[in-house]
């Protein structure tokens, strides 16, 4: 199953795939309704310069629907670095005012594609059902989406959360082939923890990344399980990003306001490398030590 995975993975022309394969951390920028054209433009140059060399590592932004475009050109031929929108319509095309098809954003160059956020459920009127058309109509168009899953605080306080999740991620699933999952990206984003500086705990993360991959183990199987990513997201700052991605089933963030200022998003792209004073620091007392042995 795991070299038809990479097949599939090279064959939708991500061919670069680490060898021997594991998963490849992602970090994505949710930017929703912010950012002009102009301020886009801005975002991107500052922000493209300090990312652009990472390695073992995909870089996503995904700036509203009129900065797609922009963003694409300004990305350019990337391998590491993709642009993603925040919506799909499941239809090819037709009367849906107001909607985008997977097809046209294909089209355009778009990579990857946001599906049932938090703020769509609540707002827009997304629902389970909703949600799972729209991921098999972003992999059919050979877009990767980044399915969004968390609970409310009610629900965490109720103790109900596990059973919430891995029930939303079992209707996103539905009716989705083995290698079509193994591209998907999930993201748990648990509503208590979204633009309210309150982070979940790096345990309370893997905790629930953990029962995310379990279940989609018990949907597929343990290698399909094994090749989905599964992102974080809910407050994510540069000071939290390395203790998250030193759990073994957080592969990645997804980030909402610290995406929109470039310091701070590089910063999270470069998580587990040490701040450049830190390292300085670091060296000059191991220096010493040597010196007084
Ligand atoms: P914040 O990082 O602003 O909490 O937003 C998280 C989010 O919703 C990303 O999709």
């Amino acid at each position: 199953m795991i070299e038809e995975i990479i097949k599939k993975f090279a064959s939708d022309g991500e061919t670069e795939q680490p060898s021997p394969w594991k998963r490849q951390p992602i970090i994505a920028g949710n930017w929703k309704m912010n950012k002009t054209n102009t301020e886009a433009e801005a975002l991107l140059k500052e922000l493209l310069p300090l990312v652009e060399d990472v390695k073992d590592r995909a870089v996503v932004v995904c700036p509203p629907a009129t900065a797609l475009t922009l963003a694409v050109k300004k990305v350019g031929p990337s391998a590491n670095i993709g642009v993603g929108a925040q919506n799909v319509h499941w239809e090819e095309s037709g009367a849906y005012t107001g909607e985008l098809a997977a097809a046209m954003l294909k089209d355009i160059g778009v990579t990857y594609v946001i599906v049932g956020h938090s703020e769509r459920r609540e707002y827009f009127g997304d629902t389970d059902e909703t949600v799972n058309k729209r991921a098999k109509a972003a992999v059919s168009a050979g877009i990767i989406p980044i399915i969004c899953v968390g609970e409310s605080l009610e629900t965490r306080e109720a103790n109900a959360y596990k059973e919430f999740v891995s029930t939303q991620v079992k209707k996103a699933f539905d009716g989705m082939g083995a290698l079509s999952a193994a591209k998907c990206v999930v993201a748990y984003e648990p509503i208590w923890a979204i633009g309210t500086g309150k982070t979940a705990t790096f345990e309370q993360a893997q905790e629930v990344c953990e029962m995310i991959r379990a279940t989609l183990a018990g949907l597929y199987d343990a290698e399909v399980a094994d090749a989905i990513r599964i992102l974080y997201g809910g407050s994510v700052k540069p000071d939290t990003i390395d203790g998250l991605m030193e759990k073994p089933d957080v592969d990645g963030a997804l980030v909402g306001g610290a995406s929109l200022k470039a310091q701070d998003f590089s910063r999270i792209v470069k998580f587990g490398q040490k701040k450049p004073e830190k390292a300085k620091v670091e060296k000059a007392e191991k220096k010493e030590i040597s010196k007084t042995d």
